[in-house]
């Protein structure tokens, strides 16, 4: 089946579903990534085409759609409570639950829901996403519980509709799936092998948003940097993609995640530095700084190269900042080896890092291993870290006092609706005193004091 019919079959079946359907709410529940939040804006895009209109009260929605991840093991207990949650709701009214995203493709998962949840009407994975309205289609119709998750990897659809969840920012997706397996990491199982979009595809939907008024672009893939090994052509590399996508008047800012430290080209290094609207913050994923571990991890990287790395990057692209995920308590990890995790975080003062304790995936290599760390060490280590991130950080902030800063405004601020909110170019939050016609708009900011989570600002 090619790219078009598939898309044109959904299309179909959303006009099936629009004219049985009428006044109908839907609530979506999105609880992984950035790449699942970019999947709910496609599912939320043909909930809206098929007549579902918007509601954030799950109790008053006809149709709940559950987006799942299973990178750590608190996803999943969150998703049956979540699920379990509906089962009153469920026997005093119609009410269509679907459970899909990477969760759906494990299959104990799928076991579970089907044996303890049988009131969840529709389970899909991530290669089907698209057959949503399909799925609803056969519900209302036939009455009957849909089972619709493929093993094999799902082609690219292109063109389906999309409801995005912000009016001057958004999420492209330029690949899906992940080679790498990583041993603690789930990803690859249940996203499939890299799958590239084809360049023109992406440039075509980034010249849209530009259109539509959108400023900002995220680009995602599990590992940007092997973007377009899969094309064969020598025009598809994530270095070329950065620099069409600068020439694109309207983007202002061009931001993307995340890259392999062991696949940084020079020539991306090079695309950051020439390409004006390439964000000056890299997330640069670390795991863990001991050369044991990060061979046990599979990560094809040493602490040396890691931080050599970091280092060529700063001395091409002087005013960038990182930024990092860690993982502490990998099966084996020694003080030694978690002191060497501390060390590359200070040397490399990391402005923001997201610390995870090491979760055990059925399925991966780490699962099997025997020399699993004791939870009470982990959950220690972890407070270590956190206290040595919040040094560095506090350190950093105090660095930004008195610079001005070209930012994008992005609304209100969550914490005080008299404040609106935006973010530095290396991605820290500033917040300021301004008039809300100011939203989506892009301005100059005096940083005149810093705080811990984010540095305080007025308009100059
Ligand atoms: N492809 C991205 C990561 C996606 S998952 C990359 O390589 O950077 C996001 C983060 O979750 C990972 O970077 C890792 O730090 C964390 N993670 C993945 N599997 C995990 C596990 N089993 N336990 C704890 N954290 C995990
Ligand atoms: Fe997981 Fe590693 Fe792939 Fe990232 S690169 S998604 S951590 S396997
Ligand atoms: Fe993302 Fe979670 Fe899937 S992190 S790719 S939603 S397992």
């Amino acid at each position: 089946m090619n790219e078009l019919t598939q898309t044109e079959v959904t299309m179909e079946y959303i006009q099936k579903v629009a004219s049985i359907l009428s006044n109908k709410k839907y609530n979506i529940q999105t609880m992984g990534c950035q790449l699942n939040e970019n999947d709910s804006e496609k599912l939320s895009g043909m909930a809206e085409k098929m007549g579902y209109k918007y509601t954030d009260n799950i109790e008053e929605a006809d149709l709940v759609i559950f987006n799942t991840c299973c990178i750590r093991e608190n996803a999943e207990n969150k998703l049956f409570g979540n699920v379990g949650e509906l089962k009153k709701i469920k026997k005093e009214r119609d009410m269509i639950i679907a459970v899909g995203g990477c969760m759906s493709q494990q299959k104990h998962i799928v076991e579970k829901l089907r044996q303890s949840y049988p009131y969840v009407d529709i389970i899909f994975g991530t290669h089907t996403l698209h057959k949503l309205p399909q799925d609803i289609y056969e519900v209302l119709e036939k009455r009957k519980k849909v089972t619709d998750v493929l093993d094999i990897d799902g082609e690219i659809y292109e063109g389906l509709p999309i409801k995005r969840n912000s009016n001057n920012s958004a999420n492209v997706t330029i690949m899906y799936g992940c080679n790498n397996f990583c041993s603690y990491c789930i990803v690859p199982y249940v996203r499939g092998r890299e799958r590239s979009r084809k360049f023109e595809d992406i440039l075509n939907e980034v010249k849209d948003l530009a259109k539509e008024g959108y400023k900002e672009i995220t680009l995602l893939g599990q590992n940007v940097n092997s973007y377009g090994n899969d094309l064969n052509d020598e025009k598809s590399t994530f270095a070329n993609l950065l620099y069409e996508l600068n020439k694109i008047d309207g983007i202002e800012i061009i931001k993307f995640i995340s890259p392999h430290p062991k696949d940084f080209k020079d020539e991306v290094i090079k695309a950051i530095k020439e390409c004006e609207k390439v964000h000056r913050v890299i997330h640069l994923p670390l795991q863990s700084g001991s050369d044991n571990i990060l061979k046990a991890m599979n990560r094809h990287y040493t602490k040396q190269a890691f931080i050599e790395l970091a280092e060529k990057i700063r001395k091409e692209i002087p005013n960038v900042a990182f930024t990092t995920d860690i993982i502490v308590g990998f099966p084996g990890e020694t003080d030694e080896d978690f002191q060497d995790t501390l060390d590359v975080v200070e040397r490399v003062e990391f402005e923001q890092v997201f610390m995870f304790i090491y979760s055990r995936r059925k399925g991966t290599k780490a699962d099997t291993m025997e020399n699993q760390v004791d939870e009470k060490i982990k959950g220690e280590r972890l407070e270590i870290l956190k206290q040595k991130v919040t040094e560095i950080i506090d350190k950093k902030n105090k660095e930004y006092v008195g610079t001005i800063q070209k930012i994008l405004v992005e609304g209100v601020s969550k914490n005080n609706e008299n404040m609106l909110t935006g973010r530095t170019n290396t991605n820290k939050v500033i917040n300021f005193e301004g008039d809300k016609e100011l939203i989506g708009k892009i301005i100059d900011i005096k940083i005149i004091s810093d705080h811990l989570w984010y540095l305080k600002g007025e308009i100059m």
